[in-house]
Protein backbone atom coordinates (compact mmCIF):
# COMPACT_ATOMS: atom_id res chain seq x y z
CA UNK A 1 0.00 0.00 0.00
CA UNK A 2 1.44 3.27 -0.82
CA UNK A 3 0.54 6.26 1.07
CA UNK A 4 1.05 9.74 -0.05
CA UNK A 5 0.90 12.41 2.96
CA UNK A 6 -0.52 15.48 1.96
CA UNK A 7 -0.95 19.13 3.64
CA UNK A 8 -4.38 19.53 3.26
CA UNK A 9 -7.90 19.61 1.44
CA UNK A 10 -6.13 21.12 -1.91
CA UNK A 11 -3.00 19.64 -1.91
CA UNK A 12 -5.24 15.88 -1.76
CA UNK A 13 -7.02 17.19 -5.15
CA UNK A 14 -3.96 18.15 -6.95
CA UNK A 15 -2.33 15.22 -6.10
CA UNK A 16 -5.08 13.31 -7.39
CA UNK A 17 -5.72 14.65 -10.24
CA UNK A 18 -1.94 14.72 -11.36
CA UNK A 19 -1.53 10.81 -10.76
CA UNK A 20 -4.96 10.14 -12.16
CA UNK A 21 -4.35 11.82 -15.09
CA UNK A 22 -0.87 9.98 -15.40
CA UNK A 23 -2.55 6.78 -15.42
CA UNK A 24 -5.48 7.94 -17.67
CA UNK A 25 -2.65 9.18 -20.14
CA UNK A 26 -1.04 5.95 -20.28
CA UNK A 27 -4.19 4.14 -21.39
CA UNK A 28 -5.71 3.58 -24.74
CA UNK A 29 -8.87 3.02 -23.50
CA UNK A 30 -9.38 3.73 -19.36
CA UNK A 31 -12.17 2.60 -17.82
CA UNK A 32 -12.10 5.17 -14.58
CA UNK A 33 -14.29 3.98 -11.48
CA UNK A 34 -15.59 6.92 -9.81
CA UNK A 35 -17.06 8.44 -6.39
CA UNK A 36 -19.32 11.00 -5.04
CA UNK A 37 -19.36 12.52 -1.32
CA UNK A 38 -17.46 15.80 -0.37
CA UNK A 39 -13.85 14.01 -0.88
CA UNK A 40 -14.00 14.17 -4.65
CA UNK A 41 -15.58 17.52 -5.35
CA UNK A 42 -11.76 19.28 -5.30
CA UNK A 43 -10.61 16.33 -7.62
CA UNK A 44 -13.04 17.33 -10.01
CA UNK A 45 -12.57 20.38 -10.09
CA UNK A 46 -8.81 20.07 -11.07
CA UNK A 47 -9.85 17.39 -13.86
CA UNK A 48 -12.50 19.87 -15.72
CA UNK A 49 -9.72 22.62 -15.33
CA UNK A 50 -6.91 20.41 -16.83
CA UNK A 51 -9.71 19.35 -19.58
CA UNK A 52 -10.27 23.15 -19.64
CA UNK A 53 -6.31 23.78 -20.61
CA UNK A 54 -5.89 20.95 -23.08
CA UNK A 55 -4.36 18.29 -20.63
CA UNK A 56 -6.72 15.70 -21.13
CA UNK A 57 -9.66 14.17 -23.14
CA UNK A 58 -12.39 12.02 -22.19
CA UNK A 59 -13.20 10.74 -25.42
CA UNK A 60 -11.55 7.43 -24.89
CA UNK A 61 -12.71 7.15 -21.22
CA UNK A 62 -15.75 5.46 -19.74
CA UNK A 63 -16.83 5.89 -16.11
CA UNK A 64 -18.22 3.49 -13.50
CA UNK A 65 -19.77 5.39 -10.61
CA UNK A 66 -19.87 3.15 -7.18
CA UNK A 67 -23.27 3.49 -6.15
CA UNK A 68 -26.56 5.58 -5.89
CA UNK A 69 -29.37 5.87 -3.57
CA UNK A 70 -32.67 3.87 -4.26
CA UNK A 71 -35.56 5.30 -5.46
CA UNK A 72 -34.31 8.62 -6.58
CA UNK A 73 -34.25 9.48 -10.39
CA UNK A 74 -32.08 10.82 -12.83
CA UNK A 75 -33.14 14.16 -12.46
CA UNK A 76 -33.20 15.03 -8.59
CA UNK A 77 -30.93 17.12 -7.23
CA UNK A 78 -29.84 14.27 -4.19
CA UNK A 79 -29.06 11.67 -6.83
CA UNK A 80 -25.52 10.79 -7.47
CA UNK A 81 -26.56 10.45 -11.33
CA UNK A 82 -27.08 14.43 -10.37
CA UNK A 83 -23.86 14.91 -8.94
CA UNK A 84 -21.77 13.50 -11.19
CA UNK A 85 -23.51 15.41 -14.29
CA UNK A 86 -23.74 18.84 -12.36
CA UNK A 87 -20.03 18.22 -10.95
CA UNK A 88 -18.06 16.93 -14.06
CA UNK A 89 -19.91 15.35 -16.92
CA UNK A 90 -21.24 18.62 -18.34
CA UNK A 91 -18.42 20.63 -18.59
CA UNK A 92 -15.72 17.56 -20.33
CA UNK A 93 -16.07 15.68 -23.16
CA UNK A 94 -17.09 12.02 -22.17
CA UNK A 95 -19.32 10.67 -24.54
CA UNK A 96 -22.85 10.06 -22.75
CA UNK A 97 -23.03 6.57 -23.76
CA UNK A 98 -19.61 5.92 -21.31
CA UNK A 99 -20.75 7.10 -18.57
CA UNK A 100 -22.59 4.72 -16.26
CA UNK A 101 -24.34 4.67 -13.26
CA UNK A 102 -26.22 2.17 -11.04
CA UNK A 103 -30.16 3.11 -11.63
CA UNK A 104 -31.49 3.58 -8.18
CA UNK A 105 -35.10 3.48 -9.91
CA UNK A 106 -34.49 0.67 -11.97
CA UNK A 107 -38.06 -0.84 -11.52
CA UNK A 108 -36.51 -4.03 -10.60
CA UNK A 109 -32.81 -3.59 -8.61
CA UNK A 110 -31.50 -7.40 -8.60
CA UNK A 111 -32.12 -6.95 -12.61
CA UNK A 112 -30.07 -3.88 -12.60
CA UNK A 113 -27.07 -5.18 -10.02
CA UNK A 114 -26.62 -8.00 -12.70
CA UNK A 115 -26.72 -5.66 -15.36
CA UNK A 116 -24.30 -3.09 -13.73
CA UNK A 117 -21.78 -6.31 -13.09
CA UNK A 118 -22.22 -7.12 -16.45
CA UNK A 119 -21.38 -3.66 -17.80
CA UNK A 120 -18.35 -3.59 -15.92
CA UNK A 121 -17.58 -7.00 -17.23
CA UNK A 122 -18.06 -6.24 -20.73
CA UNK A 123 -16.31 -2.77 -20.68
CA UNK A 124 -12.68 -4.78 -19.67
CA UNK A 125 -13.12 -4.15 -15.65
CA UNK A 126 -12.13 -1.33 -14.43
CA UNK A 127 -8.48 -0.22 -14.66
CA UNK A 128 -8.34 2.28 -11.57
CA UNK A 129 -10.76 2.68 -9.14
CA UNK A 130 -11.29 6.14 -6.88
CA UNK A 131 -12.56 5.86 -3.17
CA UNK A 132 -14.03 7.60 -0.05
CA UNK A 133 -13.35 6.44 2.97
CA UNK A 134 -16.70 6.12 5.17
CA UNK A 135 -16.20 7.72 8.53
CA UNK A 136 -17.10 4.32 9.80
CA UNK A 137 -14.60 2.73 7.44
CA UNK A 138 -17.51 1.95 4.49
CA UNK A 139 -16.17 2.21 0.83
CA UNK A 140 -19.21 2.38 -1.37
CA UNK A 141 -21.84 2.35 0.44
CA UNK A 142 -20.54 -1.25 2.12
CA UNK A 143 -21.50 -0.75 5.57
CA UNK A 144 -19.36 -2.71 8.19
CA UNK A 145 -20.36 -6.28 8.36
CA UNK A 146 -20.38 -6.68 4.57
CA UNK A 147 -18.70 -9.34 3.31
CA UNK A 148 -15.81 -9.08 1.55
CA UNK A 149 -16.60 -11.04 -1.84
CA UNK A 150 -20.01 -9.38 -1.76
CA UNK A 151 -20.69 -7.82 -5.60
CA UNK A 152 -22.91 -4.88 -6.64
CA UNK A 153 -26.14 -5.17 -4.23
CA UNK A 154 -29.11 -3.28 -3.12
CA UNK A 155 -28.24 -2.55 0.98
CA UNK A 156 -29.22 -0.71 3.56
CA UNK A 157 -27.69 2.41 5.40
CA UNK A 158 -26.92 2.50 8.76
CA UNK A 159 -27.85 5.10 10.95
CA UNK A 160 -24.02 6.97 11.19
CA UNK A 161 -23.76 7.09 7.32
CA UNK A 162 -27.79 8.61 7.29
CA UNK A 163 -26.37 11.04 9.85
CA UNK A 164 -23.35 11.83 7.93
CA UNK A 165 -25.04 12.49 4.51
CA UNK A 166 -27.86 14.36 5.62
CA UNK A 167 -25.86 17.47 5.40
CA UNK A 168 -26.91 17.11 1.38
CA UNK A 169 -30.53 17.16 2.41
CA UNK A 170 -32.95 20.02 4.23
CA UNK A 171 -34.44 16.79 6.45
CA UNK A 172 -32.44 13.65 7.75
CA UNK A 173 -35.59 12.12 7.45
CA UNK A 174 -35.63 12.62 3.48
CA UNK A 175 -31.91 10.56 2.85
CA UNK A 176 -32.98 7.38 1.17
CA UNK A 177 -32.66 4.53 3.29
CA UNK A 178 -30.97 2.16 0.83
CA UNK A 179 -28.80 2.65 -2.13
CA UNK A 180 -27.14 0.39 -4.94
CA UNK A 181 -23.70 -0.03 -4.18
CA UNK A 182 -20.73 -2.38 -6.09
CA UNK A 183 -19.94 -4.77 -3.73
CA UNK A 184 -16.90 -5.04 -2.06
CA UNK A 185 -15.44 -8.12 -4.70
CA UNK A 186 -16.78 -5.97 -7.15
CA UNK A 187 -14.15 -3.36 -6.11
CA UNK A 188 -11.40 -5.67 -5.63
CA UNK A 189 -11.06 -6.26 -9.16
CA UNK A 190 -10.36 -3.28 -10.37
CA UNK A 191 -6.56 -3.19 -11.22
CA UNK A 192 -5.85 0.04 -9.82
CA UNK A 193 -7.17 1.71 -6.44
CA UNK A 194 -6.76 5.48 -5.60
CA UNK A 195 -8.40 6.31 -2.04
CA UNK A 196 -8.36 9.93 -1.04
CA UNK A 197 -8.85 10.81 2.44
CA UNK A 198 -9.02 14.29 4.34
CA UNK A 199 -9.69 16.00 7.62
CA UNK A 200 -9.94 14.68 11.45
CA UNK A 201 -13.30 12.99 11.26
CA UNK A 202 -11.79 10.32 9.00
CA UNK A 203 -8.52 9.52 10.79
CA UNK A 204 -9.74 6.65 13.16
CA UNK A 205 -10.85 4.80 10.08
CA UNK A 206 -7.60 5.65 7.88
CA UNK A 207 -5.51 4.14 11.24
CA UNK A 208 -7.49 1.31 11.09
CA UNK A 209 -6.49 0.57 6.91
CA UNK A 210 -2.88 0.90 7.45
CA UNK A 211 -2.67 -0.19 11.29
CA UNK A 212 -5.45 -2.15 11.73
CA UNK A 213 -6.66 -5.87 11.20
CA UNK A 214 -8.27 -7.30 8.52
CA UNK A 215 -11.99 -7.42 9.60
CA UNK A 216 -15.43 -7.16 7.59
CA UNK A 217 -16.54 -4.84 10.63
CA UNK A 218 -14.12 -2.32 9.14
CA UNK A 219 -14.56 -2.67 5.01
CA UNK A 220 -11.62 -0.45 3.91
CA UNK A 221 -9.50 -2.93 5.71
CA UNK A 222 -9.83 -4.96 3.10
CA UNK A 223 -7.75 -2.80 0.97
CA UNK A 224 -4.77 -4.37 2.51
CA UNK A 225 -5.54 -7.17 0.49
CA UNK A 226 -5.12 -5.56 -2.74
CA UNK A 227 -1.51 -5.73 -4.80
CA UNK A 228 -2.47 -2.15 -6.19
CA UNK A 229 -3.49 0.46 -4.07
CA UNK A 230 -2.28 4.41 -3.11
CA UNK A 231 -4.14 6.38 -0.55
CA UNK A 232 -3.31 10.02 -0.95
CA UNK A 233 -4.27 11.34 2.55
CA UNK A 234 -4.02 15.02 4.42
CA UNK A 235 -1.88 15.84 7.70
CA UNK A 236 -5.48 16.10 9.60
CA UNK A 237 -6.67 12.41 8.40
CA UNK A 238 -2.96 10.58 9.30
CA UNK A 239 -3.40 11.80 12.20
CA UNK A 240 -3.52 8.62 14.40
CA UNK A 241 -1.72 6.60 11.63
CA UNK A 242 1.75 4.93 13.73
C1 LIG B 1 -19.73 7.85 -2.54
C2 LIG B 1 -19.24 6.75 -1.73
C3 LIG B 1 -19.02 6.89 -0.25
C4 LIG B 1 -18.18 8.10 0.12
C5 LIG B 1 -18.00 8.17 1.63
C6 LIG B 1 -17.25 9.42 2.05
O1 LIG B 1 -19.85 7.46 -3.89
O2 LIG B 1 -19.03 5.72 -2.27
O3 LIG B 1 -18.39 5.73 0.22
O4 LIG B 1 -16.94 8.03 -0.51
O5 LIG B 1 -19.24 8.16 2.26
O6 LIG B 1 -18.05 10.53 1.79
P1 LIG B 1 -17.50 12.01 1.87
O7 LIG B 1 -16.48 12.15 0.82
O8 LIG B 1 -18.70 12.87 1.63
O9 LIG B 1 -16.93 12.16 3.25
Amino acid sequence: MNVVKVKNYDEMSEKACELIISKLKGNEKPVLGLATGSTPEGFYDRLIEAYEQGNITFENITTFNLDEYVGLAKDDPQSYHYYMYNRLFKHIDLKEENAHLPKGDAENLKEECERYEQLIKAAGGVDIQLLGLGTNGHIAFNEPGTSFESRTQVVNLTESTIEANSRFFENKDDVPTEAVTMGIGSILESDEIVMLVSGENKSEALAQIINGEITEDNPATVLQKHKNVTIIADEAALRKVK
